[in-house]
């Protein structure tokens, strides 16, 4: 891929969106609302409006390696605060997806520097799943699983904010947990029962 590339295919695409609509950078300078916070991977395969089919303005993004929520990180927490206190979503995704690799750093044993205490954070889920994980032979099967679980697990850190906690109560805000697979595409509901993982967990992480 060459640097010059990237702005020729940015002319292109003004024109082409420009043939389809005068004003549609016009409009689009006028503010945003998008409906929907995305939080996915950073991984180069997994683009988030591409594999939604959705265009500019429809969707928030926030992307990190293995699409982590952790509390200490302000990124993400900021990112929560202005898409649900500001921009005023009405659903909250957390996309992982197979493949992961830094689902896969967190399952070996290796010293990979500051990237420790982030992928820590993934084996904090082996842990609290270990049962299960552990319970699963085939070593392929188990990386998937754990690609789904720390998933589940990020969407419930989503749903430790006070943010979020307000906003379903105020408004029904829902949260999703979606897994890409790279390898047919298709992106996969894991229909996890946020509200059922909130009722668990308030009595404990109740904020507001
Ligand atoms: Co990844």
């Amino acid at each position: 891929m060459q640097i010059d590339q990237i702005f020729e295919n940015n002319k292109k695409w003004i024109q082409e969106k420009l043939k389809v609509d005068q004003d549609y950078f016009k409009n689009l300078s006028k503010g945003q609302n998008p409906p929907i916070l995305y939080v996915g991977c950073a991984d180069s395969r997994v683009t988030a409006e591409e594999i939604m089919g959705v265009n500019p303005g429809d969707v928030f993004v926030h992307r990190n390696i293995a699409n982590m929520v952790p509390n200490t990180d302000l990124g993400i927490m900021s990112t929560i605060n202005y898409a649900v206190a500001h921009l005023k979503v009405d659903h909250i995704v957390v996309c992982g997806h197979y493949y992961c690799g830094g689902v896969k750093a967190a399952m070996q044993s290796a010293d990979l520097g500051i990237l420790n205490p982030w992928l820590r954070n993934i084996r904090d889920v082996y842990r609290i799943h270990k049962a299960e994980l552990d319970g699963i032979q085939d070593e392929e099967e188990r990386y998937r699983r754990l690609v789904e679980l720390n998933v589940q697990e990020q969407c419930v850190n989503v749903l430790k904010t006070s943010e979020v906690q307000l906003a379903y109560k105020d408004r029904g805000i829902t949260v999703h947990g979606w897994v890409f697979d790279i390898h047919s595409g298709k992106l996969i509901d894991l229909k996890i029962d946020f509200e059922s993982i909130l009722k668990k967990i308030m009595d404990i992480y109740r904020l507001v």
